[in-house]
């Protein structure tokens, strides 16, 4: 089979096209050749701009996919875009998305009214009512911030006959190449020797989707080789969703961290979000249509990851929801839990 991938060289583009090479396929990746990554010396590249994709109509003509995903569909005009270029060209298309279209995260952003929403979250939960959940945060109109939102990109996704799509709902994603160093703030500091990590109660009960990155790219591929994927949408995450309790715990134990995961009541540490609000999500529907199952266990993701966020220091973590290591002892020292 002949794949093109619309970007495919910075974080979970590389996975997927190795996985796919293995597979036995044809790749070629379209970028701006700005991300340089290693990629298989028989992958062909692209260069252009994804806002200008039907420029280049002719080259992808000539390359042949037989299918065609888009990593980096943002906006409505993006998805309208591959549509455009890609009807009659290819026989279907694979789309990436988030679990940011859910009523659950517009509560957990604090933009969308209305209690408390059960998880884990299917693929019929609720989406956000109010679109464009970053928009208050551009500064111009044309800030990316400004018209992203995948609940328009999956609609045109979803929405042509003659172009069939399929939708991924992406997790929260780490492992090599991790631009957000997700793991970073903890194990920053478990590798500072902290003797505890403070959590406000609410943040310690919260659960996200989460997802190891050739994990992840593994579920994509699988929707790219397998027909039956056509015109469904799926979630993707592991099966088990931590806590944010469990999931220190789970780092420190990879690390060997001898500190503890202290709760502290709400109202101590300040929190930006409604944590009260969960988002994490039921990835049954891939794994029962489709057989989809990790293939490495959380203990080995978790290793690569660490091992790879070590080499490579963010140095830019953003510590939500926790204390500067003062403040953090000063609390420590009040509810008796201080160094020893
Ligand atoms: N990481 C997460 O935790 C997470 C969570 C949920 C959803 N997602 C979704 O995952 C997708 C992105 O994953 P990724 O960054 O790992 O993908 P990727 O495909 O590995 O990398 C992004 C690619 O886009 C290219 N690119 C950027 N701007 C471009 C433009 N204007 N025209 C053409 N190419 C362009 C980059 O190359 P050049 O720089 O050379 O152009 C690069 O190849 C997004 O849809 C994101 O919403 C990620």
């Amino acid at each position: 089979m002949r794949v093109l991938i619309i970007g495919g060289t910075t974080f979970i583009g590389p996975p997927l096209v190795r996985r796919l090479i293995d597979l036995g396929h044809e790749v070629a990746v379209f970028h701006r050749g700005q991300t340089k990554a290693v990629l298989p010396v028989n992958v062909e590249h692209f260069h252009g701009d994804r806002h200008d994709l039907g420029k280049h109509a002719e080259a992808f003509r000539r390359f042949g996919p037989d299918i065609v995903v888009d990593m980096i569909a943002f906006t409505e005009a993006d998805a309208l875009g591959l549509v455009r270029t890609f009807r009659g060209l290819a026989r279907r298309m694979v789309v990436i998305s988030s679990a940011d279209v859910y009523r659950a995260y517009g509560h957990f952003l604090g933009i969308e009214p209305g209690p408390i929403e059960p998880t884990p979250l299917t693929e019929e939960s609720p989406l956000r009512q109010v679109l464009f959940p970053y928009r208050s945060q551009a500064e111009v109109p044309d800030d990316f911030l400004y018209s992203y939102d995948k609940i328009p990109v999956e609609r045109v996704a979803m929405g042509d006959p003659d172009l069939p799509g399929t939708v991924l709902r992406l997790p929260m994603v780490h492992g090599p190449g991790d631009t957000y160093n997700r793991l970073s703030t903890y194990l920053k500091r478990m590798d500072n020797r902290r003797p505890a990590i403070v959590l406000d109660e609410t943040m310690a009960r919260w659960k996200c989707p989460r997802g190891y990155v050739e994990d992840v790219a593994a579920a994509i591929a699988l929707v790219v080789v397998d027909e039956r994927a056509a015109g469904r949408m799926y979630n993707v995450s592991e099966s088990t969703a931590f806590s944010e309790a469990e999931w220190v715990r789970k780092i420190g134990e990879v690390v060997g961290w001898r500190g503890e995961v202290v709760t502290v009541p709400a109202g101590r540490i300040p929190l930006p979000y409604r944590l009260e609000q969960s988002f994490d999500t039921d990835s049954g529907r891939i794994r029962r249509e489709l057989d989809f199952n990790e293939m490495s266990s959380t203990q080995e993701a978790l290793e690569r990851t660490i091992a790879w966020e070590r080499a490579n220091p963010s140095g830019a973590s953003q510590d939500i929801g926790l204390l500067n290591y003062e403040a953090e002892d000063a609390l420590l020292a009040e509810i008796g839990q201080g160094w020893k």
